[in-house]
Formats: structure tokens, C-alpha cells, sequence
């Protein structure tokens, strides 16, 4: 895409962005990567591969060895007081909620940041409390953090994050970890966020959720990254043996029954199929 209207949609972007970790050999290479408002992005990879390094560039918090990072066509420079305005419109929800959450009780907790920001009390009230409604944790507000399941834990997590209003919102493997109905509930807080005007980029290794929840995939693969429609790249067998992931089931199921399409989810396999009968039967 080119063009003035495009590019403002572009919230981040990377260029020729290398980085690792001190002491280590180079993690990711020539990085190019662009988020675009309101496009939910999976980012995929083996373990070990480099997503949580890629996040953490994305974030602001590890600064690439070289290349840029880009914030609305604008390079994000490193110092503090720019990493504190990009800290305002993207946030990093860490992998485990125990890195993330310090205070003793959820409403402080989810307070922290934007009493940070120097906001008035009643702003910071509201700010919590819909932060609290949105990932489904209101019910939470006065309970003790270390007393939560894991799952509420990485719902206020996440709170905490959405309490700073950003524009872009990064997880780190949001749902591992949780059992199938702390998934749901993560699942369908991610729904209302963007429903509220929150872009949501996510890392996961879950191929089938990244399939059916995603517009757009990042792949990291041999230290460099490959982006594109989700279909398309979980659907490329060889990127995906590559890239040691596994091809997710409906497309999977799709190329073993011949279906034509790349089908995303258990509706749209049922829909080919019956498709696909109605079609012989004369
Ligand atoms: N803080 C760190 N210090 C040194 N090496 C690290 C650190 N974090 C990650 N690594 C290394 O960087 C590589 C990529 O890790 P990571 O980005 O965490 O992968 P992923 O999130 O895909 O599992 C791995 O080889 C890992 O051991
Ligand atoms: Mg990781």
C-alpha cells in the first residue's frame, strides 16, 4: 500500500531491524514489519525463535543493534522521553502476568500506570474501570492480586495495559497457560478491545487460534521474519515446516478432502463440504 491515506493507518513499522541479546549471536535479521491500524497480527515461530525479542523491540524496551523502529512514519529514537511517549500509544502485555503485576490489590495494580501519567484521580477511576469491563475483570476490582487464578491474573495483566489508552496493544502468548475457559475469556477480551478501537497484535505458538482470530501473520523463520495474510502463510507448507510449526486442522483437513479454499475455522470447513456435496449429488 502507498499513499497518504495508507500510510496513516501504518501505526508501527521496522526497517532492516537486527537484534539481540547482550552476548548472544543475533536473534533477528533485516526485520521489515508493518502494523496497520484496527489489523490483528499473529506472530509466530518455533520457541526460542525470537518473538518475545521482536515484541520488545516493537515496545521500545529492547533497542534493535541496528535499523529503525517506526512510530507513524516517525523513527522512535531510544532516549527517555521519547520511549515515554511511545510507551503511551503501545503497550507490551509481558508473557507471565507475575512480571507485570506489583501491587497488592487489582484497582491498584491497573491504577499504577496511568496515576503514572499524572492524570486526575476521577480520570484514573474511569480509566480502571473500564479497563476493568473491557477484559472482563470488573468483578475482580477489590480482590487481592496474589489471590487470583492464573487466568485472572493475565486478564488484569492486560487491564493494566489497556488502562493507558493505547493504540496498539502487544501480547506475549496471551493464552498459554490458560485452561479452555480462561482461553475464551482472553479471546473475548481481545474482541472487545478492538471492537473499542484498540489494534491487537498478539505472539502465540497456537497455529489454529492464530488461523482463526487473525488477519495477518509474522512468521519467524531463521532469524528473519516473513508477513502476510494469515491464510496464506499458515497454508505454506514449506514455510511452515521451516518455521517448525504445524499446518493448522481446517486447512489441513482442507487439503486432504481436496476442498477448494482456505478455510479458517470448523464453519467454513462444514460450509465446503456441504459445498462440495451438493455439487455431486446430481
Ligand atoms: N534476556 C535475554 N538474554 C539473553 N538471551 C535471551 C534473552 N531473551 C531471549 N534470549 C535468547 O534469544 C533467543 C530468542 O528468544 P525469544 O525472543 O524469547 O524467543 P520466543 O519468544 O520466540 O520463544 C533465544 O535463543 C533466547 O535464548
Ligand atoms: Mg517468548
Amino acid at each position: 500500500m502507498t499513499g497518504p491515506d495508507a500510510d496513516a493507518d501504518v501505526l508501527l513499522s521496522t526497517e532492516a531491524l537486527c537484534a539481540t541479546h547482550p552476548g548472544r549471536p543475533m536473534v533477528l535479521r533485516d526485520v521489515a514489519i508493518t502494523l496497520r491500524r484496527g489489523v490483528r497480527v499473529a506472530l509466530l515461530g518455533a520457541n526460542g525463535s525470537g518473538k518475545t525479542t521482536l515484541l520488545s523491540c516493537l515496545s521500545g524496551s529492547l533497542r534493535p543493534v541496528s535499523g529503525t523502529l517506526s512510530r507513524h512514519g516517525i523513527v522512535v529514537r531510544h532516549d527517555r522521553r521519547a520511549l515515554r511517549e511511545h510507551r503511551r500509544e503501545v503497550q507490551l502485555v509481558l508473557q507471565d502476568p507475575d512480571d507485570q503485576l506489583f501491587s497488592a490489590d487489582v484497582v491498584q495494580d491497573v491504577s499504577f500506570g496511568p496515576m503514572n501519567l499524572g492524570l486526575p484521580v476521577d480520570q484514573v477511576r474511569s480509566r480502571v474501570e473500564r479497563a476493568l469491563i473491557l477484559v472482563g475483570a470488573d468483578h475482580l476490582a477489590d480482590r487481592a492480586t496474589h489471590q487470583l487464578s492464573y487466568g485472572e491474573r493475565k486478564r488484569v495483566a492486560v487491564a493494566g495495559a489497556v488502562a493507558m489508552a493505547p493504540d496498539l496493544l502487544l501480547l506475549d502468548e496471551p493464552t498459554a497457560g490458560l485452561d479452555p475457559a480462561g482461553v475464551v475469556q482472553m479471546m473475548d477480551a481481545l474482541d472487545r478491545l478492538r471492537e473499542s478501537g484498540t489494534t491487537v497484535a498478539m505472539a502465540t505458538h497456537d497455529v489454529d487460534r492464530a488461523l482463526s482470530w487473525a488477519d495477518e501473520a509474522i512468521v519467524v523463520v531463521d532469524h528473519r521474519v516473513v508477513q502476510g495474510p494469515v491464510d496464506e502463510l499458515l497454508g505454506d507448507a514449506d514455510l511452515i515446516e521451516r518455521a517448525h510449526l504445524e499446518l493448522p486442522w481446517p486447512l489441513a483437513l482442507a487439503q486432504r478432502l481436496g476442498l477448494p479454499g482456505r478455510p479458517r475455522n470448523l464453519d467454513e470447513v462444514v460450509r465446503l463440504v456441504s459445498e462440495q456435496h451438493n455439487a455431486r449429488v446430481p
